[in-house]
C-alpha cells in the first residue's frame, strides 16, 4: 500500500480510539493530545515524515496505555511506522534517480567516458615476500617470532659468542643507542640473530622459528648497501639435527621461493654463533650458463647459515649435549631484489610511491 495522509489520519484514528475510552491519566491525556495534533496538520504537513513521528509516539508510551488496549495500538502504530518507512525510501530512491537522470541529460555528459577507477592499495614487495615466506615455514610447522629493534649489547653480541674484540661491535658497523652510565648498552640490531637467543630462552627445545625482521648498520648507503634493511632468521633446535637437515631445509627453501628445485652448494663460511658455518649458494634461478644477476658464475650466494654453537646453545639455556640445532640468515633485501629485479636496494625502503605503486 502507497502511503497518503488520508491513509495515515485513517490510522492515527484508529490508534486513538481505544486509547480515548481507556481510564485517564495525565500521561494518555499527554499521548492522546499527541495524537490529535498529527490528526489535526494539514494533508500537506501529515507527510511521510511526519507520519513516522506520530507512529513513534505511542510506541514510545507503551506503559502509559491500558494493558487491553496495548496489542492494536502497538500493531496499528507498527503499521504506520512501515507505511512511512517505505514512503521515505520511495522518495529517495526517487530523488536519486531523478539526480542520475539529470547528469546524463546535461550536455557536458559523456557516457563513453571510462568509470572512474578505484585506487587499490598493494603489499609492499618486501612485506609481500615475507607473508609468502611466513606462509610456507608455518605449512611446515615452524613458528614466527619477533625481536625488538632495539636490542641489548648482550643478545646482539655477547650472547651469541661474539667476543668484545670482533671488529663488527666497532662504531662502524652499529648504531649505538646513547644510554646513561653503568645501564646495560643498548644497539639497533644489526641482525636478527639475536632473537635465537630471545627464543631459546622462551620456547622448550624441541622448536623451529623464523625472525622476519629489520636491521641496522652504519654503512655508508650505496646501491647495494642501505643502514635499515631485512633479514629473516631461521631456527632449528632438536635431538640430532645435523647439517642433513639443514640442507633439506633450505633446498625446500628453494623450491618455496623460486617454484622449483634449485641445486644449491655449501661452503665453509665463519659467524662466531655457528660451527660449522656455511655460505650457501643457489644456482642461478635466471640463467643456464651466467648472467649479470650471478656474475657469469652460475651460483649466487644466497644466504649464511651453520649448526648453532655450543656456546650460544647455552646462552639461551639449551644442553648442547642433549640438544643440537641449525640457524640461517636469509637476506630478504636482497632476496626481493634478485626475485624483482631491483637493481638499488635504496628503492626498496626510499617511500618513494613511483617505485612502490609498481607492485
Ligand atoms: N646474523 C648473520 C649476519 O647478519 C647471518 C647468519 C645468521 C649467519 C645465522 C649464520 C647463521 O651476518
Amino acid at each position: 500500500m502507497t502511503y497518503a495522509p488520508a491513509r495515515a489520519r485513517e490510522l492515527l484514528a484508529r490508534i486513538a480510539e481505544p486509547l480515548r475510552a481507556a481510564p485517564r491519566s495525565p500521561e494518555l491525556d499527554a499521548l492522546l493530545a499527541r495524537l490529535e495534533s498529527f490528526a489535526a496538520l494539514s494533508d500537506e504537513q501529515l507527510n511521510a515524515a511526519s507520519a513516522l513521528e506520530a507512529a513513534a509516539a505511542p510506541l514510545g508510551a507503551m506503559r502509559a496505555i491500558p494493558g487491553p488496549s496495548r496489542g492494536l495500538v502497538g500493531a496499528t502504530s507498527n503499521e504506520l511506522k512501515k507505511l512511512a518507512e517505505a514512503e521515505l525510501a520511495a522518495q529517495a530512491e526517487r530523488a536519486a534517480q531523478a539526480a542520475l537522470e539529470a547528469e546524463r541529460k546535461a550536455s557536458d555528459f559523456d557516457a563513453t567516458l571510462p568509470a572512474a577507477r578505484v585506487e587499490r592499495g598493494a603489499l609492499h614487495p618486501i612485506v609481500a615476500v615475507t607473508r609468502e615466506l611466513e606462509d610456507l615455514f608455518t605449512s611446515m610447522g615452524w613458528t614466527v617470532l619477533d625481536g625488538p629493534e632495539v636490542e641489548t649489547e648482550e643478545f646482539n653480541f655477547d650472547a651469541l659468542n661474539i667476543q668484545p674484540d670482533h671488529p663488527a661491535r666497532e662504531t662502524m658497523d652499529t648504531f649505538w643507542v646513547a644510554t646513561p652510565p653503568g645501564a646495560p648498552r643498548l644497539v639497533m640490531r644489526t641482525h636478527t640473530s639475536p632473537v635465537q637467543v630471545r627464543a631459546m630462552k622462551r620456547l622448550k627445545p624441541p622448536f623451529r622459528a623464523i625472525v622476519p625482521g629489520k636491521v641496522f648498520r652504519n654503512e655508508s648507503v650505496d646501491a647495494s648497501h642501505e643502514h635499515t634493511f631485512h633479514q629473516m632468521e631461521g631456527l632449528v633446535v632438536g635431538k640430532g639435527i645435523s647439517v642433513g637437515h639443514l640442507i633439506g631445509a633450505m633446498k625446500t627453501l628453494l623450491r618455496g621461493i623460486f617454484g622449483r628445485e634449485i641445486e644449491i652448494r655449501l661452503r665453509p663460511g665463519y659467524f662466531p654463533f655457528v660451527e660449522p658455518g656455511f655460505e650457501l649458494d643457489a644456482r642461478c634461478p635466471f640463467c643456464k650458463d651466467g648472467c649479470s644477476v650471478c656474475k657469469r658464475s652460475t651460483w649466487i650466494e644466497l644466504l649464511p647459515c651453520g649448526m648453532v654453537h655450543p656456546n650460544v646453545l647455552r646462552a639461551g639455556g639449551i644442553d648442547p649435549e642433549q640438544w643440537t640445532g641449525f640457524a640461517f640468515g636469509l637476506g630478504l633485501s636482497r632476496l626481493v631484489m634478485l626475485r624483482y629485479s631491483i637493481d638499488d636496494i635504496r628503492h626498496l625502503l626510499g617511500g618513494d610511491v613511483r617505485f612502490v605503486s609498481q607492485f
